[in-house]
């Protein structure tokens, strides 16, 4: 019987169930189908499949072929099992020992010239290989993006030299991760003059991993101080690191083997439609809130976006991952992101300037306002004005504290809080903060107050309590004081009022 099973993985979001590709030789006229929920780009392997071992010299079976992809409830797509296909033929024509396929997983394109093509999702594919020991042969342009999960790697140029390894003849040495490149500079902190309070609270956001809206008269600098926020930002861990370069890797182009320890920070145009932030199309492809895992979501002129494409971030701010379900495919991609936003308070942006009157109406004002919903709003921790200066006044201040030595302390305070709690402080459970967050006397007196005079609802109480312990850290207190709460509250809803 002239029947073969090659073992391999699909890429399924973050996941990389196993797939065996089943080559069955039957009699009948020639003719190769291929079964198993494939989409339009599995289907044509067919004619890859065939040129690649025609042009490589190898003999393809005048038989009936049916290639089928187990298990067949799990949706199939992209050119990632040719490689897989062309062995499994090669295997059930007796032109291959099966016995050197074991433990081996195959994921290459292939051009009608036998070349490897790089496929996406290799990483995911990696980490679940080097889990189960199994090895790897695919591109040599994916080689080393799959040698970062520490698994054994081959990387291949042509189906031959696959031949030509997994016969003995020829063995393809192990890839190794490159060293790591250093990361290109950031814009530095040190560009930013005055603006004391700003500067503070991004400070503070960095550290704790709050949501920080920053918004101002135009050429205030919101832009400006928003885009110095990645060189200040934590170092993120192996781990978490490695969770998002797997989501970088789904994306099509995005993934970066030299730079994968950077934080991300993705600056989506405020004409992005829900599906760019959140993800979507079959199958279905990391959004920016989820390219943003681990690092920051800047939403510059945040009242420009569509009403739907914020309010589908609702959800996502609240459970850390988003689901996606489209035609087979039922995927849920994480989408732990710091939101960063920046907006003028008022059509004009001219609304609370010392020097430009505003000449918008409170209706116009308050219709623009209302673009942002409250929910989402009520999400923000932390609120801050950025007020213009003048050339003049510019010109008289000193250049602020570089980038270097604001990260020296947010680093701390990040290590600090992950020790203690196990996240930032931006993430603390409910349950934690009444553990975590011990006030003193003073906090204690000033939280009653506060709560009667503002009218401070559960959750934006909460919100402003990890922003206190995230200052409190900063300020090395290992209980919560009257002057943290106060300066807390003083971030809280500011645009309305
Ligand atoms: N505090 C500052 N220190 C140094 N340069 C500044 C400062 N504030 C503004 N600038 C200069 O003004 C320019 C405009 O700033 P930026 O683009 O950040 O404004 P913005 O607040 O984002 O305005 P808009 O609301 O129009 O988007 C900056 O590129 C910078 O050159
Ligand atoms: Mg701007
Ligand atoms: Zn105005």
């Amino acid at each position: 019987m002239s029947l073969s099973v090659v073992h391999t993985r699909s890429a399924y979001g973050v996941d990389a169930p196993k797939v065996d590709v089943e080559v069955h030789l039957g009699g009948g006229l020639p003719s190769l189908s291929i079964v198993g929920l494939p989409n339009t780009a599995v289907r044509e392997a067919r004619d890859r499949v065939r040129g690649a071992l025609t042009t490589s010299g190898f003999e393809f079976p005048r038989r009936r072929i049916t290639v089928n992809l187990a298990p067949a409830d799990l949706p199939k797509n992209g050119g990632r099992f040719d490689l897989a296909i062309a062995l499994g033929i090669l295997v059930a024509s007796k032109q291959l020992d099966s016995q050197a396929l074991k433990g081996g997983v195959f994921s290459a394109e292939l051009a009608l010239s036998g070349h490897l093509r790089p496929v996406s999702g290799t990483l995911p594919v990696a980490l679940q290989c080097a889990r189960e020991n199994e090895w790897m042969i695919l591109s040599n342009a994916n080689a080393q993006e799959a040698s970062l999960a520490a698994g054994v790697i081959y990387g291949a140029n042509h189906l031959l030299d696959v031949c030509a390894h997994l016969r003995g003849i020829h063995p393809l040495t192990p890839t190794q991760p490159n060293a790591p490149a250093p990361l290109p500079s950031a814009p530095d902190l040190a560009d930013v003059h005055g603006q004391h309070l700003p500067r503070r609270a991004l400070e503070i956001a960095a550290a704790g991993g709050h949501s920080l809206l920053l918004y101002g008269p135009p050429g205030s600098g919101k832009s400006l101080l928003a885009a110095r926020l990645p060189s200040i930002l934590p170092s993120l861990t192996t781990n978490q690191a490695m969770e998002s370069a797997a989501i970088q890797s789904l994306a099509h182009g995005a993934f970066d083997p030299m730079h994968w320890r950077r934080r991300g920070f993705r600056n989506p145009h405020h004409s992005s439609s829900s599906k760019a932030l959140t993800g979507g199309g079959v199958p279905p492809k990391p959004g920016e809130i989820s390219l943003a895992h681990h690092g920051v979501l800047f939403l510059d002129e945040l009242p420009e976006f569509a009403r739907q494409a914020l309010d589908a971030l609702r959800e996502p701010l609240e459970t850390g991952e988003i689901r996606l379900s489209r035609a087979a495919w039922q995927l849920c991609f994480p989408a732990q992101f710091q939101l960063i936003a920046a907006m003028n308070p008022c059509p004009c942006g001219y609304h609370g300037d010392r020097q430009h009157t505003c000449r918008c109406t409170p209706n116009q004002i308050q219709h623009y306002q209302s673009r942002i919903s409250g929910p989402l709003l009520d999400r923000i921790d932390m609120q801050i004005n950025v007020p213009r200066l003048t050339p003049v006044e510019l010109e008289g201040m000193e250049p602020g504290e570089s980038s270097a030595q604001v990260a020296e302390r947010v680093e701390a305070v990040r290590q600090r809080q992950l020790q203690r709690d196990g996240q930032p402080a931006a993430n603390l459970s409910s349950a934690q903060l009444q553990q975590r967050c011990r006030l003193d006397s003073g906090g204690q007196a000033m939280m009653r107050e506060a709560g009667e005079r503002l009218g401070l609802s559960a959750r934006s109480w909460q919100r402003s309590l990890r922003v206190a312990r995230t200052i409190a850290d900063l300020a090395h207190y290992r209980e919560i004081n009257q002057q943290h709460i106060a300066e807390a509250l003083g971030y809280r809803d500011r645009l309305r009022d």
